[in-house]
């Protein structure tokens, strides 16, 4: 069996968590869990699992937490080839304070590893949610799980578990 890396760049630990409680529900076995900040040091580790779930919350205005960006600038100078891999996103924002943005880097996530050849699944609905914009969007739903903890943290541990549900027989199933 496959697999997961699980990678994530939070600030102030929402990400993270959201992380962790991936891991669980996916089995701890089975996954191997990286913070950008303090185990990530290049490109290859990512290139190591064949399942991906990546973690990135949105700061500035739409902008990649700030322990992607040097990843995502090198891997564009670089062009690995993420052929044959299968990437879920996920990540916090504020739909309330930052709704002109709302979880933004998602979508900057998405197109990166898209360009690289990588099949990117665990879209997500936007029921429930209120915000004016996101780059995150695609065909009318996210391109990955968008979790509030500031304005909806009653609805994260749903979300998460409707997520990994959708995500199981792609991840567990024919892995
Ligand atoms: C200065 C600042 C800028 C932010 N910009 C955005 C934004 O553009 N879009 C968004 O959805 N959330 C934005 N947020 C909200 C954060 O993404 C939110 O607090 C999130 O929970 C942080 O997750 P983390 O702890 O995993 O980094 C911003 C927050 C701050 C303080």
């Amino acid at each position: 069996m496959s697999k997961i890396g699980i990678f994530y760049g939070s600030t102030s630990g929402i990400t993270e968590e959201i992380a962790q409680k991936l891991r669980v529900l996916f089995g701890e076995q089975l996954c191997d869990i990286y913070s950008m900040e303090e185990d990530f040091d290049e490109y290859g580790q990512l290139l190591d699992y064949d399942y991906l779930l990546l973690g990135c919350s949105t700061w500035g205005a739409g902008e990649v937490q700030n322990d992607w960006r040097e990843p995502l600038f090198e891997m564009e100078l670089e062009k690995p080839d993420f052929t044959g891999k299968t990437i879920a996103l996920f990540g916090a924002g504020d739909q309330v304070s930052h709704g002109q943005d709302f979880v933004s880097a998602l979508g900057t996530l998405y197109q990166h590893f898209q360009k690289l050849g990588a099949t990117l699944v665990g879209d997500y609905p936007t029921d429930g949610y209120d915000f004016k914009h996101s780059n995150a969007l695609h065909d009318g739903k996210f391109v990955g799980l968008p979790i509030d903890e500031i304005n909806q943290s009653e609805l994260t541990e749903e979300r998460i578990n409707q997520w990994v549900e959708s995500l199981r027989p792609v991840f567990i199933g024919s892995n």
